[in-house]
């Protein structure tokens, strides 16, 4: 937490003493709300603007989501809602995108930023970032599938998947996946190739990102900073 004044002189755009003196006279806001005194202090990762524009150069933005189903994973869309409908006005004119891609009817942890950087490490094929996910499909999950999985699985299309972790659950029709990478509609496809369909999908993880038990569907908060450490770290 950092003093409003410092966090705008930090910026270089204004010196302490006019910094002061743009918030005392009712031109910054905090998230969308105006800032009544310079010495109100804010996390440096909130979103501010200067007469209504965001003060460039500034913050990088990390959230988790937890996504719910019925939503398309994008920026914009031209026919249907995207998860940024979620956010508040403000924070939907930073440039956060999300991390990666869930199905419109996969919910559960979904990370926006608008650090292109800490995306692209995270998204790297190279990294194989793991993805944990709970699986419920129309059929029990059986130890050929555990080992199929296991294997790597070569999908119909002729595409070949590293190998990834299911673990059965005591609901016989649910498991934990993880994978080491996100290709298009992977556990779907994976779980049809061991003649099953999903019929519900929640990423609860990513790398050490664990999506916050007290988030709703359709809920959002701001990255810890121990969060944002352990993703930097990866
Ligand atoms: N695998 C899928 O099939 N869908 C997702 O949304 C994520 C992983």
């Amino acid at each position: 937490m950092e003093r409003l004044d410092k966090i705008l002189a930090n910026t270089g755009r204004w010196s302490r003493k006019e910094a002061r003196a743009v918030v005392r006279a009712g031109r910054v806001a905090v998230d969308g709300r105006t800032a009544c005194t310079p010495e109100e202090k804010y996390r440096e990762d909130a979103v501010f603007t200067v007469d209504g524009e965001t003060v460039s150069g500034l913050r990088l933005v990390y959230l988790m989501l937890h996504k719910p189903g019925g939503l398309l994973c994008a920026t914009e869309d031209p026919r249907q809602p995207t998860v940024l409908a979620l956010l508040p006005e403000h924070l939907r004119r930073v440039g956060l995108f999300p991390v990666g891609r869930l199905d419109k009817d996969t919910e559960g942890l979904l990370l926006l930023t608008n650090d292109g950087p800490l995306a692209h490490r995270l998204l790297s094929p190279r990294r194989h970032v793991d993805k944990r996910y709970l699986v419920r499909a129309d059929g029990p999950f059986t130890a050929g599938d555990e080992a199929a999985f296991a294997a790597g699985m070569a999908l119909g299309d002729g595409l070949r998947c590293l190998p990834a972790r299911l673990e059965r659950l005591e609901q016989a029709e649910e498991a934990l996946v993880t994978l080491q990478e996100g290709k298009y509609h992977q556990i779907k496809r994976m779980t049809a190739a061991c003649g099953k369909r999903v019929v519900y999908l929640k990423r609860l993880s990513m790398g050490p990102l664990a999506l916050d038990p007290a988030l709703k569907p359709g809920e959002w908060r701001y990255l810890t900073v121990e969060e944002r450490a352990r993703l930097e770290a990866q």
